[in-house]
C-alpha cells in the first residue's frame, strides 16, 4: 500500500475549480478538497500520531457519519457510561467525536492530543491516501461508512441548501451539483476513488479497515453494531447480549432517538451548520423522489464503470 509523501507545495500551485455554489476547491492528491480544509489536511498529515488503540471513523459527508459516530462512541464507552447517562443525550455525535480536518487540526497546527483518555475516537472526510501516515503505521482502526452515491449525492445537496438557503434544492442548482459530481469535481470527490480507497485497504487488511454500508445498517442494526464491536476487539458478552445491550445501543442511535434528542434539534456545529440538518429523512431509496432517471442512469452507469471488477456491489 503505497502512501503519496507530503506536498510541501502551496495551494496555489494546485489545480483549482470553483465549486458548483461558488466556493473553491483544490485538488491535492486525487482529492477535491474545499480550499479551507488544505491548510487542516497538511496538518494533520505532518502532525497526528496514532495510537494504536485508536478508532478512526472515515465517510464521504452524508453517508452516515452521524450515525456511525454515535454507535462507536457508544459501544466503545459501554462501560464508562450507562445507556440512560451517556453524553450522547446532552452533546451532538459530531461533539463527542471530532473530525481531524474540520475540528482537530482546523485552528491549530499542532494540538496537544496525548490527553484525551483511549480509545481516542475522531473521524474524517479524507480520502484514504490523504490519511497520516502514522495511521497506517499503527494498529489503529479504521472503520468506514459507504452510502449509494444516488442517495449521497441528493443527501449533499438538500444539506447544503438547507444550511445556506434554507430550503431545498433548487433544480438549477440540482443540475449544476449534480454535473460536478459525475465530473468527480465535489467535496472530497471523486466519489468512486474516496470509495475505492477504502474497499481496496478493506481487502487488503480486514482486520485494520472495517468497510461497512448505510443500507445493511438500515436492514440489520443488530447485527451490524455486533460487527462494529468484535471489529473493535470489544464483542458482546452474552450477558450484555440477554441484557439487551445492543437493542439499547441501536435504538439510542436510531435516526428517530437520535433527531428527537433537544442537543440535536437546535444549536449549530461547525460554527455553521444547523444540528438539525445533520438529520433529514434517514432513508434509502430518497433519491428517486430528486433524480431525474437519466440523471439516475448516469450515476449507475459510472458506478458500474469505476466499481467492475472491484467486487464492490450496491
Ligand atoms: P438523508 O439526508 O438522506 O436523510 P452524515 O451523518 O454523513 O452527515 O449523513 C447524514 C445522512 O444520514 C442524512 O441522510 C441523515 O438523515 C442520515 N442520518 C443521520 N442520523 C441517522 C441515523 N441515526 N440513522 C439513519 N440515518 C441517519
Amino acid at each position: 500500500m503505497k502512501f503519496p509523501k507530503m506536498s510541501s507545495r502551496s495551494c496555489s500551485e494546485l489545480e483549482q475549480r470553483e465549486s458548483w455554489d461558488g466556493s473553491p476547491l483544490v485538488k491535492y492528491c486525487g482529492c477535491w478538497l474545499q480550499v479551507m480544509l488544505f491548510r487542516p489536511v497538511l496538518a494533520a498529515q505532518k502532525h497526528f500520531k496514532a495510537k494504536s488503540t485508536d478508532i478512526l471513523l472515515s465517510t464521504m459527508p452524508k453517508s452516515g457519519t452521524t450515525w456511525l459516530k454515535a454507535l462507536t462512541f457508544s459501544i466503545a464507552n459501554r462501560n464508562v457510561f450507562p445507556i440512560d447517562q451517556t453524553p450522547l443525550l446532552t452533546s451532538t455525535p459530531h461533539m463527542l467525536v471530532p473530525f481531524l480536518e474540520l475540528n482537530v487540526y482546523w485552528e491549530q497546527d499542532n494540538p496537544d492530543l496525548e490527553n484525551i483518555p483511549s480509545p481516542r475516537i475522531f473521524s474524517t472526510h479524507m480520502h484514504f491516501e490523504l490519511l497520516p501516515v502514522s495511521i497506517r503505521e499503527t494498529d489503529c482502526r479504521i472503520i468506514y461508512i459507504c452510502r449509494n452515491p444516488l442517495d449521497q449525492f441528493v443527501s449533499h445537496i438538500q444539506f447544503l441548501f438547507r444550511n445556506k438557503f434554507g430550503k431545498d434544492a433548487d433544480p438549477a442548482a440540482m443540475d449544476e451539483a449534480f454535473e460536478m459530481y459525475c465530473q468527480g469535481i465535489y467535496s472530497f470527490g471523486p466519489f468512486w476513488d474516496h470509495i475505492l480507497g477504502y474497499w481496496n485497504a478493506h481487502l487488503e487488511n480486514p482486520g485494520k479497515v472495517l468497510f461497512l454500508k448505510y443500507e445493511d445498517l438500515k436492514e440489520d442494526i443488530t447485527s451490524q453494531v455486533k460487527k462494529i464491536a468484535e471489529f473493535l476487539g470489544l464483542p458482546f458478552s452474552q450477558e450484555e447480549e440477554e441484557q439487551g445491550l445492543i437493542d439499547q445501543i441501536s435504538g439510542l442511535c436510531s435516526f428517530e432517538s437520535l433527531r428527537n434528542l433537544a442537543v440535536n434539534k437546535t444549536g449549530i456545529t461547525l460554527g455553521v451548520l444547523k444540528n438539525s440538518s445533520f438529520f433529514r429523512k434517514g432513508q434509502v431509496g430518497d433519491w428517486a423522489n430528486y433524480l431525474t432517471p437519466a440523471m439516475a442512469e448516469r450515476i449507475k452507469k459510472l458506478m458500474d464503470t469505476k466499481f467492475e471488477g472491484s467486487g464492490l456491489l450496491f
